[in-house]
């Protein structure tokens, strides 16, 4: 029997890292690139000490019971809603996540999201690509300006950070922001950003974008209230989870015109999406990528990689959760 401690790869990721890893533990890999349906995901851990991971995964109480050789969890990703951490801690699972390496290239997701929605990209191409162009109009497909506007961030961590950034300093925007916290005076300065309640942020916000990570008292944050409290002017914008927004809710304020348009990357229930988001025009939906540059994914794999080996080869976990 191997002396190396074993890890399972839940999902195919970049054969060059898999080879890394595979220089200091046995590696699993899966065939194909289908998430692993959660009694194979069990099956597939018996006797292996730590797992790669992804967003895909539950990792609860009753994986980990029937896991018991496990030892480590890295995610690849920053959010861990897919895991419960609490369970993890008292049976002794190291867990970590992913953050900082790719807060830049979200935030660029982000604004590039909020900025097709403001001004229409995806209808403009859908309008072409059907053959509705005959001729050019004065107010043909006419939308908001980003710069100067109002940018309304809900959560104000290292992404919320980065799109201020974006905003402020690229756009000349005047930056809201709601969080459980208010940042350091020294950190709002440069980035032009004011902490106002949520009621404010709705109500002022030009371009409101959500980057607060998912949890229970997060569920349906956004809503049909507070979607009647926002400018029929105004785009919203979700990065962060499905679930923060009522989908359904959102669908019927922009058939209604009640809100100007919308960017969505994250779904309650994906990669299953609400069939009223896909008959409404002016919403721009992508597939949960805002992560998703080759630098940026491989990045995550390999700081996901360096936590599995410290923690199972010995070494200190560079981004551990518990
Ligand atoms: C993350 O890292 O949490 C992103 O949503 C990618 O899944």
């Amino acid at each position: 029997m191997s002396a190396k401690p074993q890890v399972l790869v839940a999902r195919k990721i970049f054969a060059d890292i898999v080879e890394r890893l595979r220089a200091h533990v046995d590696v699993e890999e899966p065939l194909d690139d289908e998430p692993l349906p959660q009694p194979e995901l069990i099956r597939r851990l018996q006797g292996k000490q730590g797992l790669f991971a992804t967003g895909t995964e539950t990792i609860d109480a009753t994986l980990l019971d029937a896991c018991p050789a496990l030892r480590a969890v890295c995610l690849m990703t920053v959010g861990y809603n897919n895991v419960d951490l609490a369970a993890c801690t008292a049976r002794g699972v190291r867990v970590s996540n992913a953050p900082d390496v790719l807060t830049e290239t979200t935030a660029d997701f982000g604004f590039a999201l909020m900025m097709a929605a403001a001004r229409r990209i995806s209808e403009s191409e859908h309008y072409l690509r059907s053959g509705q162009w005959r001729q050019w109009h004065v107010d043909l497909l006419v939308g908001a300006d980003i710069h100067g506007a109002t940018l309304g961030i809900l959560g104000m961590g290292r992404i919320g950070q980065a799109i201020a950034r974006r905003g402020a300093l690229g756009f000349g925007m005047k930056v809201i922001y709601h969080n459980r916290s208010r940042l350091d005076p020294a950190l709002e300065a440069p980035l032009n950003a004011r902490w106002v309640e949520k009621e404010t942020l709705l109500r002022e916000a030009d371009h409101l974008i959500i980057v607060v990570p998912y949890s229970p008292e997060a569920h349906h944050l956004i809503g049909a209230a507070e979607l009647a409290q926002m400018k029929p002017t105004a785009t919203l914008s979700n990065i962060a989870r499905g679930g923060i927004v009522d989908d359904v809710a959102l669908a019927q304020a922009l058939r209604e015109r009640r809100i100007a348009a919308a960017g969505l990357d994250v779904f309650e229930g994906e990669p299953r999406l609400h069939p009223d988001l896909l008959t409404v025009p002016n919403v721009v939906l992508t597939p949960h990528i805002a992560s998703a540059s080759v630098p940026t994914r491989r990045a995550m794999c390999n700081l996901a990689i360096d936590n599995l080996i410290a923690a199972l080869c010995g070494g200190v976990m560079r981004t551990a959760l518990n």
